[in-house]
């Protein structure tokens, strides 16, 4: 049996791998998140204490990392500091988490030999015209936009400057916006559907046209737990499962899955530096690994995420009223035709 540490196991896409690889693998996982705002012990409730530890640390913390990856044959790296909005008020935890958390894991796992693959995210490429016919590829040059995507730049050249000076064996992922259970409401899909729940209008940043490159979790596990067993050191693969989607089209069909009217929605102030498109080839992940998506429709898998927060109240409500808080103190504000009002 393998042990795999697994970093933010206990937030969205990290805890959504954490069963997937429980349900899919013989392995033993130990989690370790600091459960910040976004961590939630309830998403990993229920899994039998034989094949999974649950530790609360920080990964900046040397001590800590260096005991825990003694112990394991492999790191999966998911803790972050993962909300552009919050970066944007506050790019500080993300310098910390993003940049000196996998600085210490990378030394970690170079002090003791151990398989490494890091997590990331298409925006480290920046973003494309709406029209443009390209999409991201592994050879797509760096242009990242705001704090949050910097400080996912900055860790995986990281990972690659360790890999080429150090020969630590890693690889990495870059995935698009990721949908599913276990998503913390401060979230586009996961906002706009409690919102709802709570009578609340959803909320369309600026025109809406911005468009993102759906994939459910359980695809981006999949993926990871593919790259984790048959990937190649030092590689990067892109993650993405043809997905692309604008805002408004999204709102739209959250808001008909729900029964209400297609425009029961406001538009609030734009995200300043927003990113117009996102939209990745994942060729290389499919015809080298033989990787495919398990969700290709997107109606499907948005209609079982309605479900989800519908029939998962507990877990989600603790978190909605600070969530919203949070966001009106960022100075998010209702547009009307004549300009803008809170
Ligand atoms: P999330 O915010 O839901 O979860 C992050 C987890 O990391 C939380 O459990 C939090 O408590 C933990 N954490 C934060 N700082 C920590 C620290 N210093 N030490 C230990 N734990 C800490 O994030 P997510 O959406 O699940 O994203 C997970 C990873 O996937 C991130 O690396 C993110 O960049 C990447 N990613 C996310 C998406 C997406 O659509 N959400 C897409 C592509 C890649
Ligand atoms: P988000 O879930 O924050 O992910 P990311 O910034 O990583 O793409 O936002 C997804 C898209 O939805 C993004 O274009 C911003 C937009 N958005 C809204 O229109 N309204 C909202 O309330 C939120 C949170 C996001």
């Amino acid at each position: 049996m393998q042990r795999i540490l697994v970093t933010g196991g206990a937030g969205f896409i990290g805890s959504n791998f954490v069963h997937y690889v429980i349900a899919h693998t013989d392995f033993a996982v130990t989690v370790l998140d600091k459960l910040t705002y976004a961590g939630n012990l309830a998403s990993l409730a229920g899994l039998s204490a034989e094949r999974f530890t649950f530790v609360e640390g920080d990964i900046c913390d040397a001590a800590l990392v260096d005991s825990l990856v003694a112990g394991v044959d492999a790191v999966v790296h998911y803790a972050a500091e993962s909300h552009n909005d919050n970066s944007l008020s506050d790019p500080t935890p993300f310098l910390h988490t993003n940049i000196t958390g996998t600085f210490t894991l990378l030394e970690a796992v170079r002090r003791h030999g151990t398989r490494f693959h890091h997590i990331s995210t298409d925006e480290v490429y920046g973003d494309l015209a709406l029209d443009d016919p390209e999409r991201f590829t592994e050879n797509t040059p760096y242009n990242p936009s705001s704090p949050y995507s910097s400080t996912k730049a900055g860790s995986d050249l990281l990972v690659r400057a360790w890999v080429r000076s150090f020969g630590v064996y890693a690889t990495i992922s870059n995935c698009s916006n990721n949908y599913g259970p276990y998503q913390h409401v401060e979230k586009f899909i996961p906002r706009q559907i409690t919102n709802i729940l709570d009578g609340i209008r959803p909320r369309l940043y600026g025109a809406g046209q911005n468009v993102r490159d759906w994939i459910h979790a359980d695809d981006h596990s999949s993926a990871v737990l593919t790259i984790l067993e048959k990937g190649t050191a030092g590689e990067t693969y892109l993650i993405g499962a043809d997905g692309e989607r604008n805002n408004k089209d999204v709102i739209e069909r959250i808001l008909a899955g729900m029964g209400l009217p297609a425009d029961a929605y406001d538009h609030v102030s734009d995200r300043p530096g927003h990113d117009l498109r996102y939209a990745i080839d994942s060729t290389k992940l499919r015809s080298e690994l033989g990787w495919s998506p398990s969700y290709p429709d997107f109606a499907a898998g948005l209609a079982g995420t309605i479900d989800w927060y519908r029939t998962n109240e507990a877990w989600w409500r603790p978190q909605k009223a600070a969530t919203e808080a949070k966001y009106l103190d960022q100075g998010e504000a209702l547009r009307t035709s004549g300009g803008v009002h809170s």
